[in-house]
């Protein structure tokens, strides 16, 4: 006799029902094609991160085309393995799930494509993810003790936000940046050191042997309390490094990427300090790549312990890009009973709040 097959609506409200599910997970917003297998949001089975930086170095940035196209040629492989180190075949999980934005259009396309194939192909239900959420989530990974609410600081290539964690998949905007994301300064001010790309990690690791005082920046003036602004603090590094090498003298890197990041990591700290204790958080958390900064860690611990705030961050390999954060976020969202249909597209501009 023919088993009977289960809708995707059944399955749905079954795995609500029970509070489980084992989720494969495929993210491709960016320059890494990462793939995993999450249990209930907060057990890792597997975590493979395919990254695409040898590719892009060369023209020191992401080239959209080519992240497209590597993203292609990897994800099935990157899929396969996840499964494989989980120990399971594709009838074994209980849903897919896939970032749909925000990032690249080309890039998260063919991910969402790839998702929506297999979800078609095993008749399971796929829940589509916000990326910044994703990274938010990952500290449900790294931090079991963790629930919402908290106040979550998101600094990532793309983003600097003072977010509230209302609820899993609730949030409320307490400040952003006027201009440019951490990340994106990290990256301009590697770019001016001469330093390779992705310049993040770079000026962090140089910083490590640096003055932090030997170029002291502006103050940034931003407009709300919690609001950012990198901008000037850019310029004016911008600017004093030139004028070095105008002058033909030698550019002490180390210390200018010590004086850089200490800048930046001041701001980010005094912001995200001062929003919970005004706000009265029962805890604070970190997301996105630049929460794996060595300074800005070391800082906000000292600063939260000093303020009485129990401080939670993602493990530093779940700070960057990855597909388990992804995981984390569905399990979430699919207990909502928020599946995607197959029409799902990409949605490069896509909002947290
Ligand atoms: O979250 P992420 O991997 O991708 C986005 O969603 O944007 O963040 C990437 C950003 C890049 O700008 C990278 O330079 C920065 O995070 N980053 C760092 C460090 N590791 C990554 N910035 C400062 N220090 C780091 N250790
Ligand atoms: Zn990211």
């Amino acid at each position: 006799m023919m088993k009977e097959i289960e809708s995707v609506q059944a399955q749905r409200e079954r795995l609500r029902q029970a509070g489980h599910a084992r989720i494969l997970a495929l993210e491709t917003s960016c320059d890494e094609t990462a793939a995993a297998v999450v249990e209930d949001g907060r057990r890792i089975l597997s975590n493979v991160v395919f990254s695409q930086i040898d590719l892009h170095a060369l023209y020191g940035g992401v080239v959209p085309e080519i992240a497209s196209r590597a993203h292609v040629e990897a994800c099935d492989r990157v899929v396969d393995e996840a499964l494989q180190q989980a120990g399971m075949t594709l009838p074994e999980v209980d849903a897919l799930a896939v970032t749909y934005g925000p990032g690249l259009v080309g890039a998260l396309l063919t991910g969402v494509s790839c998702m929506k194939g297999l979800a078609y192909a095993a008749g399971k239900p796929l829940v589509a993810v916000n990326h910044i959420e994703g990274h938010v989530s990952a500290n449900y990974l790294s931090n079991p003790a963790l629930v919402p609410p908290f106040l979550c600081l998101v600094v990532s290539g793309g983003h600097s936000h003072v977010v509230r964690v209302n609820d899993y998949g609730s949030y409320t905007l307490l400040g952003q940046t006027m201009d440019d994301a951490a990340g994106e300064a990290f990256d301009k001010a590697a770019r001016v050191l001469g330093l390779p790309y992705p310049g993040g990690p770079r000026i962090d690791a140089l910083a490590e042997e640096g003055d932090p005082h030997y170029l002291p920046l502006p103050h940034p003036h931003a407009p709300g309390r919690y609001d950012y602004s990198f901008s000037g603090m850019k310029t004016a590094f911008l600017n004093a490094v030139h004028q070095l090498e105008m002058k033909g003298a030698p550019v002490p890197k180390a210390d200018l990427a010590a004086s850089f990041r200490y800048a930046v990591v001041e701001s980010l700290v005094e912001k995200a300090i001062l929003a919970a204790k005004e706000t009265n958080a029962p805890a604070l958390a970190m997301a996105g790549g630049v929460s794996a900064n060595r300074l800005l860690r070391r800082r906000m611990q000292e600063a939260a312990d000093q303020a009485g705030i129990p401080l939670y961050m993602p493990e530093i390999r779940l700070c960057t890009d990855n597909g388990a954060m992804i995981g984390s976020a569905a399990f979430y969202r699919l207990m909502k009973g928020e599946t995607a249909p197959l029409t799902l597209n990409a949605v490069p501009g896509l909002r947290l709040v």
